[in-house]
C-alpha cells in the first residue's frame, strides 16, 4: 500500500495546501487545509506538519499562498514574499530547512524579472521543484546509508524522521526502508519520544504500515535495549549540523548517541545537504527550541504532574560530532565526522 502524502498542493497558482494533520495521528488520517500564510505558520508550530525537510516544503508552499492576494507589480511581489518568508521563518527556530528552503524561494523571486501571475506561476514551480528534490534526496539517503548495514542488523531509531518528516521516503527510515528491502534490516526498536511521541505515534506507525518487525520502547529503555544486545546500530534523522558535524536533532538523540558510545555500537545520522549550517563552525551555536511546558506535564490532555511544578521543555539537543559515527546525505557518507569531512563531500574542499 501506498503511504498517505505527507502534504500536495490542490490546484495552479490560486490553489491551497493540504497537510496530512500530523497531531492526529496514528489515529485519524485528516489533512488540514491550509489557505493563507497563518493557516501554514500555525501548522509548523503546533507540529500538524514536521520534521526538519517537510516543514521547509510546508513554508515554501505557504508563501505562494500569500502570493494569492498580493498586488501584482513585481516589487509588490516581491514585498509580499520577503514579508511572508519573515513570518515563516519565526514559526520554529532549529530546524535549518524551513529559512533554506525560504531563501530558496526568496533568491527565486529576486531573480525573476516577471509580473502578476506570470511570476506567481515561477515561485510555484520553484515549491513544486523543492518537493521534487526532496523525494528524489530521500532515496538517495536510503541508498548510501544501507550500505552501512550490510548484514541483518537490529537498529534502533528515535523520533520520526520518516515520510511524515520530509516530502518523500524519509531520511533515517529511507535508510531503514532501504536495508529492508536488501533483506539487511532485522528489526527496529523505536523510542516512543517524549513528550509529544513522534516514535510511538509516527515512526511505529510508518513501520508496522509497512510490515517491518517494530518494536517500541520508552525512552529511558535504551540502555538496558543496549546492553542485552538487542540492537547493532543506532540511526536518527537531524534538524541542523554544524560545519564540523555538531547535530541538533530531537531531544534525548544525544543520550543515545552517549549509550551507543558507551556500548561500542556505531552511531548514524541521515540528513540531506539542506539540514548543514555552514555558517556555524559548531553546534554552540544551534537554536535550541524551549516549548510549552504544558506538553511535559499534561501530555495529550492528561495531567501527569502537580500544578505547581517548574518545567524545562527543549525540543532538541546537540549531539558533539565525536559521538558520530557516520552521517548520511544525499552525496554521500561523512565518515568520519569532522570540519574537514564535512567540507570535502558538501564544498568539494578539506
Ligand atoms: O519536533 P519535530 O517532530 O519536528 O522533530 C523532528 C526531528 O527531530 C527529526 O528527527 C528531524 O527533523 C529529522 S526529519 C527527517
Amino acid at each position: 500500500m501506498k503511504p498517505p502524502e505527507t502534504m500536495r498542493w490542490q490546484g495552479g497558482i490560486e490553489g491551497q495546501l493540504e497537510l496530512l494533520d500530523q497531531t492526529l495521528l496514528p489515529g485519524q488520517l485528516q489533512y488540514l487545509c491550509c489557505r493563507d500564510v497563518q493557516a501554514v505558520w500555525d501548522a509548523i508550530r503546533v507540529l500538524s506538519v514536521r520534521g526538519a525537510p517537510a516543514i521547509g516544503l510546508a513554508a515554501a508552499y505557504g508563501v505562494c499562498l500569500g502570493l494569492q492576494t498580493a498586488g501584482d507589480s513585481t516589487q509588490q511581489l516581491r514585498d509580499q514574499l520577503k514579508q511572508d518568508a519573515s513570518q515563516l521563518a519565526s514559526s520554529r527556530p532549529t530546524a535549518v530547512n524551513l529559512s533554506w528552503a525560504l531563501e530558496r524561494m526568496q533568491a527565486t523571486g529576486n531573480a525573476c524579472q516577471l509580473e502578476g501571475d506570470a511570476w506567481r506561476e515561477v515561485l510555484l514551480a520553484e515549491a513544486r521543484q523543492i518537493h521534487q528534490e526532496d523525494q528524489q534526496m530521500c532515496q538517495q539517503i536510503g541508498q548510501h546509508g544501507a550500505s552501512l548495514l550490510t548484514t541483518p542488523t537490529a537498529v534502533l531509531t528515535h523520533c520520526n524522521a520518516g515520510g511524515l518528516a520530509t516530502g518523500g521516503e524519509g531520511t533515517a527510515l529511507s535508510v531503514l526502508f532501504t536495508a529492508h528491502q536488501q533483506g539487511n534490516l532485522a528489526e527496529v526498536f523505536v523510542g516512543e519520544t517524549r513528550p509529544l511521541l513522534q516514535g510511538a505515534r509516527l515512526t511505529a506507525w510508518e513501520l508496522t504500515q509497512r510490515d517491518i518487525p517494530t518494536t517500541l520502547i520508552c525512552d529511558s529503555m535504551a540502555g538496558q535495549v543496549m546492553r542485552e544486545g538487542k540492537v547493532q546500530a543506532v540511526v536518527t534523522g537531524a534538524d541542523r549540523i554544524a560545519a564540523n558535524g555538531d547535530t541538533a536533532n530531537k531531544i534525548g538523540t544525544y543520550s543515545l548517541a552517549l549509550l551507543a558510545r558507551a556500548h561500542q555500537l556505531p552511531f548514524y545520522v541521515a540528513a540531506p545537504s539542506s539540514t548543514f549550517d555552514l555558517a556555524l563552525a559548531d553546534g554552540q551555536g544551534i537554536p535550541i527550541e524551549e516549548r510549552d511546558p504544558a506538553e511535559v506535564t499534561h501530555g495529550f490532555g492528561q495531567a501527569t504532574a502537580p500544578q505547581q511544578v517548574k518545567v524545562y521543555n527543549p525540543a532538541f539537543d546537540v549531539t558533539p560530532a565525536a559521538l558520530i559515527d557516520a552521517i548520511i546525505t544525499e552525496q554521500g557518507i561523512i565518515q568520519p565526522v569532522n570540519q574537514q569531512t564535512v567540507a570535502a563531500l558538501l564544498l568539494g574542499s578539506g
